[in-house]
């Protein structure tokens, strides 16, 4: 894929294959993220790459899945991810105004994971204290989100946005659609 191709054809992914991924390749996605554009060139944030099973069996509960969804849409056992990276800030650094960082950050560890075909879901509904305690942070360290990664086991569609309503929503074969805006909605001019 061309860096176009992985642009738009990423879909936020909830459900995953058990196929596991390589610990090079979970380095390459933060080191994509290491990589990214930071304000004053702070580079507050700091990661955590969650593989082991007894791990993210622990992450798992601290974690919503697509909150659109009435009837929930939490993967099933063999569903679930193959390893989550937590994103951290040091606070000792900065206490607030850090993100853009992470959006900078978040957005290329995901390119970087579609880049290989590997899905991914960023995550802020969390239970953001218990996954400190279960990490054990230190006090500078607070959670900001978190990405769980995995091949994915479904392939969300993106469709046209109708009456304004921004809300995903499972069509008739099961496949979830993600209602986009129209270019025309989101282009104010060029001048
Ligand atoms: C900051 C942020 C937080 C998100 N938190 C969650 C979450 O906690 N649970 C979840 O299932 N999806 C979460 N998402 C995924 C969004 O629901 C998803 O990006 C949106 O529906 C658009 O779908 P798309 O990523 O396929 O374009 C989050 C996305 C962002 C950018």
């Amino acid at each position: 894929m061309n860096i176009n191709d992985v642009l738009t054809s990423r879909r936020t992914i909830r459900k995953f294959k058990q196929t596991p991924l390589s610990k090079e390749q979970l380095l390459r996605y933060v080191g994509a993220a290491r990589l990214a554009p930071s304000a004053g060139n702070l580079q507050l944030l700091k990661y955590i790459v969650v593989q082991n099973e007894e791990m993210t069996e622990k992450i798992f509960p601290l974690v919503k899945w697509a909150a659109y969804l009435a009837s929930g849409y939490n993967p099933k056992e063999n569903e679930r991810p193959i390893a989550y990276v937590v994103v951290c800030a040091d606070i000792s650094v900065r206490q607030s105004g850090y993100d853009m960082d992470v959006g900078a950050a978040v957005e290329n560890l995901i390119i970087s994971a579609w880049a290989d075909e590997v899905g991914s879901c960023w995550m802020g509904a969390i239970d953001k204290p218990k996954v400190e305690e279960l990490l054990e942070l230190p006090e500078n360290l607070v959670v900001s989100c978190i990405v769980a990664l995995g091949y994915p086991a479904e392939m969300p569609s993106e469709v046209e946005i109708t009456n304004n309503i921004i809300k995903y929503y499972l069509n008739e074969d099961g496949v979830l659609c993600v209602p986009k805006r129209k270019f025309e909605d989101v282009l104010i001019k060029i001048m």
